[in-house]
């Protein structure tokens, strides 16, 4: 096979302002292993993906990419690929393994060690609380869907911070969560691996409350560089007709603005509040709640994958979704290609994405925390990794992010989605979104040729 080389193609790609931010991101469930090492408890991924037939081929993050022992190793990586920075989220269960009260001293040891090795490389680190791994001891009692999950979670923020406050900067208190509650309480898809649409929408108002607390806990300690990672997927209608019209303002309610506005604008959408208490799973607020939910945050994370076409049918589609009283609702995929995730390649509609975002909260700075792409990639005879898939996809929607910013979108950063290939959640070790490539069977990294790119667009943009 062919290809150009790197250095040909970073050319073709947008440079950034400086001071730019190109990243790249993993998430602690995904990449760590050592499930059982240092006192760390169980959380509802164990359990999730040792039930037979919640993931693909039985997969769990068991072993994963190992990094809780190879962190060194990865850590050099990220040098060799160049990067500003790295986003890594913190395993609740490992600092404490039943999600309150007792505190794993080991726990936190090996984020502290994670970190120190970052900033001696000269990569600043920025820290998740919450990426989906919940203390299965929590999930026991109620999980997202008991409201004091949202003050264990605050707990939890302030410990993690008492112990890292002096060497992370940059704050993140919750990663998509409406993946935590829609696809783990409403569709099942992924832990706790509930289909309860009152619990999932209570879950919803809990992990917002759980934010917005954790939010003030970490100001109150000093915390001045604080986000909030939210998944995007644009929605429009596949025709005009005053059904799919309906189906797509559904959707796009509870994907997208269900979880922005209570954020930014201290209100949950009205259509939204309607459509969820019609299905008979209102949103458990309470007096005072949405005042701490939109606590002001500093930065917006924005993760971006594709957009969605969707129209109304006239039956249920039988099928598992994650929205709420969507059971008539399909999701047609717009044409072209797709990753092997089978999500649509749709870089253009990232460009409207930022500039509706940035529409409606003008002085917030986002930040793409995730962005990018799985393909079936493979080493070659020689050893190399071609992913021409993926270099395609990283330069146009680097562009399309330039083209956003352009237009007025103030995005101070991008982290590709994923450093190294990882669990995939419900879709095992199938799914490969790595920068680099991860031989499971003996843990050895190979970085593919979109790693030399990205490292060269982030060169370029630098010296511009
Ligand atoms: C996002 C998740 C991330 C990864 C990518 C592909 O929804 O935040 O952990 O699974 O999708």
């Amino acid at each position: 096979m062919t290809t150009t080389q790197p250095r040909a193609v970073a050319e073709a790609a947008p440079t950034f302002p400086p001071g730019f931010s190109f990243g790249a991101a993993t998430a602690a469930y995904q990449i760590e292993g050592a499930v059982d090492a240092d006192g760390r408890g169980p959380s509802i991924w164990d359990t999730f993906s040792h039930t037979p037939g919640r993931t693909h081929e039985g997969d769990t993050g068991d072993v994963a990419c190992d990094h809780y022992r190879r962190y060194p190793e990865d850590i050099a990586l990220m040098a060799d690929l160049g990067l500003d920075a790295y986003r890594f989220s913190v395993a609740w269960p490992r600092v404490m393994p039943s999600g309150a009260g007792r505190v794993e001293q080991r726990g936190l040891d090996f984020y502290r060690r994670l970190v120190d090795g970052l900033l001696d490389t000269g990569i600043t680190p920025w820290l998740t609380l919450y990426h989906w791994d919940l203390p299965q001891a929590l999930e026991d009692r109620g999980g997202w869907a008991d409201r004091d999950t949202a003050l264990r979670f605050a707990d939890y923020a302030a410990v993690v911070h008492s112990a890292l406050g002096d060497r992370v900067p940059h704050w993140s208190t919750l990663n998509e969560p409406m993946c935590s509650a829609l696809l783990g309480y409403m569709a099942g898809q992924h832990a706790p691996g509930r289909r309860d649409p009152v619990a999932a929408a209570r879950a919803v108002h809990h992990l917002l409350l759980g934010h917005g607390l954790a939010t003030r806990e970490l100001r109150a300690a000093g915390a001045d560089s604080v986000g909030i990672t939210l998944n995007f997927t644009p929605m429009s209608a596949a025709s005009a007709s005053p059904a799919d019209v309906d189906a797509a303002r559904r959707l796009d309610g509870q994907q997208n603005r269900m979880f922005l506005l209570p954020v930014v604008t201290g209100e949950y959408p009205a259509d939204v509040v309607a459509d969820l208490a019609e299905a008979g799973a209102p949103l458990p607020v309470e007096d005072g709640d949405l005042d701490v939910v939109a606590t002001p945050v500093d930065w917006l994370g924005v993760n971006y994958y594709f957009r969605s076409v969707v129209s109304a049918l006239p039956e249920p589609t039988g099928k598992a979704t994650p929205f709420i009283g969507a059971e008539r609702i399909d999701d047609v995929a717009p044409p072209g290609p797709t990753t092997t995730m089978g999500w649509a390649v749709t870089p253009e509609a990232f460009t409207d994405l930022l500039l509706w975002l940035r529409g409606i909260a003008p002085t917030l700075p986002m930040v793409i925390t995730e962005n990018g792409s799985a393909w079936a990639d493979a080493p070659g005879a020689d050893g190399r990794v071609e992913d021409p898939e993926r270099v395609d996809y990283l330069v146009r929607h680097l562009a399309a992010v330039a083209a956003a910013m352009e237009q007025g979108a103030d995005v101070r950063g991008y982290f590709a989605w994923s450093l190294m290939d990882n669990f995939e959640w419900a879709r095992g070790y199938a799914q490969r979104f790595g920068l680099v490539h991860v031989d499971y069977a003996t843990q050895r990294r190979t970085p593919k040729h979109s790693a030399a790119v990205y490292r060269d667009i982030a060169r370029r943009s630098r010296e511009a």
